[in-house]
């Protein structure tokens, strides 16, 4: 009997190497973590990439570190994604290095730890205009470019508003918009060749967000319960979908929300 798996295969392992040569990735949240990896995988595969961020000094190190472990080029671009303007500046930088963007990952996102009754009205609000505005801003800022390469489109979700999850109601609604967002700009840009689509990633491993909550939420129903594939997420696993997703492989694939989690989704929610 074959063994079972241990970790996530490569994208490199699984697509060919050139699918994405003479293609660009603009990835909002893209210094660390899912939109990092995202970022390299694709690149990978041959794009050349604009990674944008708040923290200048971890975007260039990121940046630099892609550019080289790849051979393809990844360019800083600094902007707060609540901020329309830092973001357009974002995204003429990036025209002005490579002349397109095809691709778009809005990964930027706030998360911390708090209930309903202990948040305070700026700490919901916070959150709200990182992931739910700050996605619709990269939308705005990128839309004419991404119409005129017939592109695509991936939101980072989560699948934490499925349910009740306690201590993550900025999340959950700001997450729960971005899914809605995401479904209207694929009906209405999809007469004009534009896909738009959302990664729900489960507990993914070595990232912020986990570090953040790992171990510090009370446990609840189903929390404890086992990965059904025997092993956390890894942020490979959520690339390889990227990969997927943006290739032409996915071009009749728009307006889904494409859980990223082993299965473990399903393993919490009553049958
Ligand atoms: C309660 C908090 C808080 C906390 C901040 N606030 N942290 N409230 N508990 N731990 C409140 C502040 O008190 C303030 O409200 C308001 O939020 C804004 O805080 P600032 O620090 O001024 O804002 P800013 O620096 O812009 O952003 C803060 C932040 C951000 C949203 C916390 O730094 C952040 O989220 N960083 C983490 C990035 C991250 O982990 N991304 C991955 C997300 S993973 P007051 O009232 O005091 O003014 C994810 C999916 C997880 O989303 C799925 C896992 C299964």
């Amino acid at each position: 009997m074959p063994s079972k798996p241990v970790s996530a295969p490569l994208p490199t392992d699984v697509f060919k190497p050139d699918i994405f040569k003479g293609k660009v990735l603009f990835c909002t949240g893209g210094g660390s973590g899912i939109g990092k990896a995202i970022t390299e995988a694709v690149m990978r595969h041959g794009a050349n990439a604009a990674i944008v961020g708040r923290k200048l000094d971890r975007l260039t190190e990121t940046a630099r570190e892609l550019s080289n472990g790849t051979g393809r080029t990844c360019i800083a671009a600094q902007a707060d994604v609540r901020q329309p303007e830092q973001l357009k500046a974002a995204v003429a930088k990036t025209i002005e290095h490579f002349g397109r963007i095809d691709f778009v990952v809005c990964g930027a996102a706030g998360n911390f730890l708090a209930s309903i009754d202990g948040m305070s009205e700026n700490a919901f609000k916070t959150v709200i205009e990182i992931d739910t505005l700050g996605t619709f801003n990269t939308i705005k800022a990128t839309l004419p470019h991404i119409r005129a390469t017939h592109g695509a489109y991936i939101h980072i979700s989560a699948t934490l508003h499925s349910r009740g999850t306690p201590y993550q109601a900025h999340v959950s609604a700001a997450k729960a918009g971005v899914d809605a967002l995401s479904a209207v700009l694929a009906v209405e840009e999809g007469p004009k060749g534009v896909r738009s689509n959302v990664m729900a990633p489960g507990a993914i491993a070595n990232t912020e967000g986990m570090s953040r909550l790992a171990n510090q939420v009370p446990p609840s129903p189903g929390t404890l319960l086992p990965y059904p594939l025997g092993r956390m997420g890894q942020v490979q696993d959520v690339a390889s979908m990227a990969v997927f997703l943006l290739s032409d492989a996915a071009s009749y694939i728009t307006s889904q929300v494409v859980v990223v989690d082993g299965g473990w989704e399903q393993l919490r929610t009553p049958q």
